[in-house]
């Protein structure tokens, strides 16, 4: 029975009846008073003096914010996760840490890797919790660094009523990811060799700053060059941390939030991605990914198992991972589940390691109240910063999970797709996401990502080596934000740096 409290917790919370496009939670949620919805309103509005921290701010992830500042601060559980979940949370990280290895071998509980794979354990991409390493240059291995593929494809009845939903198909030979590794006797897909092209940007106190771009190219390819009409999209692995809060927040309050026309006129409009979510077999709103592609940590984890591990699970059963029919060779390859042991991770396996995916804690702020961090705050604010990167949110009511439930958080972001301009797009698209569009990412813990990953590299291919390069990146609805930093004098970018960096 202990399992089947997990699998509340983490799986299958809100199988049933789902609402349009709503998140799973908030099926399983209890809905808002009157009073509490005024409430949220109150807390969540835009803060209008910037001369002290407001009530709660130092606390990003709600109660379960740890104060950690070290090189361990993404590794620790959600403080407010119940003691029954506790040691599950733990065998989930021996899950997202573990090596596996390729079958058939006499370590039966981890053998399944590949045939094909990018990494041998979650843990190798999503390194300390925190984000992937690009790689330097053309000699050093793109580890956390994944080429995703798609193609074009027939439309699904079952999203035709989704306004702007695009239908694609994984690449016929080489599948949804170009795989860099295979296990003894097959050959890889392909081999990424990634250089990096400087361009300098001015600033306007004179200063100029260099901006480095990755021209990838694919080498190896064991199965010709690919068509024309393959999509490609280079990603780096993001941090893990909140996961289950952002899960946790209304659907509804994320779509209030679009603004798809620009109805108010402030340049920025905000669209939400919505999916096909396997799981409940209905469109579903998308918040994980780097183009909000996923609709659950559940989903995205199992998608990691097949795609970059090449572990099947029962949300993926296919043994062979992202092998193609045409990939024959691959196909008949020795796998984890050619025993009476079904797939590669079971339901259990699956949910501990989503258990632990979701419930990563966000640390406390640092120096909410130093007054150089205040005025980046507002200068934030004044830039147009949070019209993407929204402050703060109230989760729902999640019954029996006191940890995520009404909780007030401070993600930074709105979860919501942006045209981030041509400097950033990958021509790639994902349900609703054009090929210039990215979700906006979480800013919380931001500036602890030199403690955690012991560098800084930012946005979704890792390109930015300072948060000032990656605000100088920022283009299409966020160009006057940009500029308006761009803009600023010496000290006041200093200042707004600070404050992020203080997340
Ligand atoms: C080869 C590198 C790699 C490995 C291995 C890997 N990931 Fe990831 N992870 C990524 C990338 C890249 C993304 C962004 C994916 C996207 O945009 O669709 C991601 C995204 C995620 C997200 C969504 C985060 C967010 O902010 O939306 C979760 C959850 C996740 N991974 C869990 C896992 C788990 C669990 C494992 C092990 C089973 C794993 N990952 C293994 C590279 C990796
Ligand atoms: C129009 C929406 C929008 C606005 C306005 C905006 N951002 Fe962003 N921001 C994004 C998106 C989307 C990304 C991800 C882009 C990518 O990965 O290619 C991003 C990425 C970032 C990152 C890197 C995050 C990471 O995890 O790699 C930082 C830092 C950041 N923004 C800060 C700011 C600051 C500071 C401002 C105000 C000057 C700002 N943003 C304004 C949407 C926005």
């Amino acid at each position: 029975m202990r399992h089947a409290a997990i699998l509340i917790a983490g799986l299958v919370l809100g199988a049933g009846p789902v609402l349009a496009f709503e998140a799973p939670d908030a099926v399983a949620a209890l809905p808002r008073t009157p009073a509490e919805a005024a409430r949220v309103a109150a807390v969540t509005a835009s803060p209008e003096e910037f001369a002290v921290a407001e009530t709660y701010e130092a606390r990003s992830g709600g109660a379960g914010s740890v104060a950690d500042a070290g090189a361990g601060a993404f590794s620790h559980a959600n403080a407010a996760l119940p003691e029954a979940l506790r040691l599950d949370f733990e065998l989930g990280r021996a899950m997202f840490e573990k090596l596996w290895v390729s079958a058939p071998a006499s370590t039966k509980a981890s053998d399944g890797l590949g045939p094909l794979y990018n990494a041998r354990s979650c843990a190798a991409c999503h390194v300390n919790d925190g984000r992937g390493r690009p790689p330097s240059g053309p000699d050093d291995k793109p580890l956390a660094l994944t080429l995703h593929l798609a193609v074009p494809a027939e439309p699904m009845a079952a999203m035709s009523g989704v306004h702007g939903w695009q239908p694609t198909a994984p690449d016929p030979r080489y599948g949804a990811q170009l795989q860099t590794f295979a296990t003894a006797g097959l050959t890889a897909e392909g081999r990424l060799r990634v250089t990096w092209d400087a361009q300098e940007v001015r600033l306007a106190d004179g200063k100029t700053h260099s901006l480095r771009k990755p021209v990838i190219a694919v080498d190896d390819l064991a199965h010709g060059p690919f068509t024309p009409e393959i999509m490609t999209s280079p990603r780096i692995a993001p941090p893990m941390i909140g996961l289950g809060l952002l899960e946790a927040i209304p659907a509804a309050d994320i779509l209030a939030r679009e603004d798809p026309d620009d109805a108010d006129g402030d340049g920025i409009s905000g669209r939400a991605n919505i999916v096909w979510s396997p799981a409940h077999g209905d469109p579903i709103l998308g918040r994980f990914g780097l183009k909000a592609g996923s609709a659950t940590v559940a989903h995205q984890s199992a998608k990691a198992f097949a795609n970059d591990i090449g572990v099947s699970s029962p949300a993926f059963p296919a043994p062979s991972g992202d092998c193609t029919p045409a990939q024959t060779l691959c196909r008949t390859a020795p796998h984890g589940d050619t025993d009476a042991r079904g797939d590669e991770i079971d339901a259990e396996g699956l949910a501990i390691t989503v258990l632990y995916a979701a419930n990563l804690a966000v640390p406390a702020r640092r120096d909410v109240n130093d007054p150089e961090v205040l005025r980046g705050k507002a200068l934030f604010h004044g830039a147009g910063c949070a019209g993407c990167h929204t402050p703060k949110h109230v989760t729902h009511r999640v019954e029996d999970a006191p940890h995520r439930s009404f909780q007030l958080i401070w993600p930074y972001t709105d979860l919501l797709l942006h045209d981030m301009g041509p400097g950033l797009a990958d021509g790639f698209t994902e349900g609703r996401a054009t090929g210039q569009e990215w979700r906006t990412p979480p800013l919380w813990g931001i500036g602890l990502t030199a403690a955690v990953s012991g560098e800084t590299s930012f946005l979704h291919d890792g390109r930015a080596r300072s948060l000032l390069e990656a605000i100088l990146w920022h283009g299409g609805e966020a160009q006057a934000a940009r500029d308006a930093v761009a803009a600023m004098e010496k000290a006041d970018r200093e200042a707004l740096i600070r404050f992020l960096e203080s997340l």
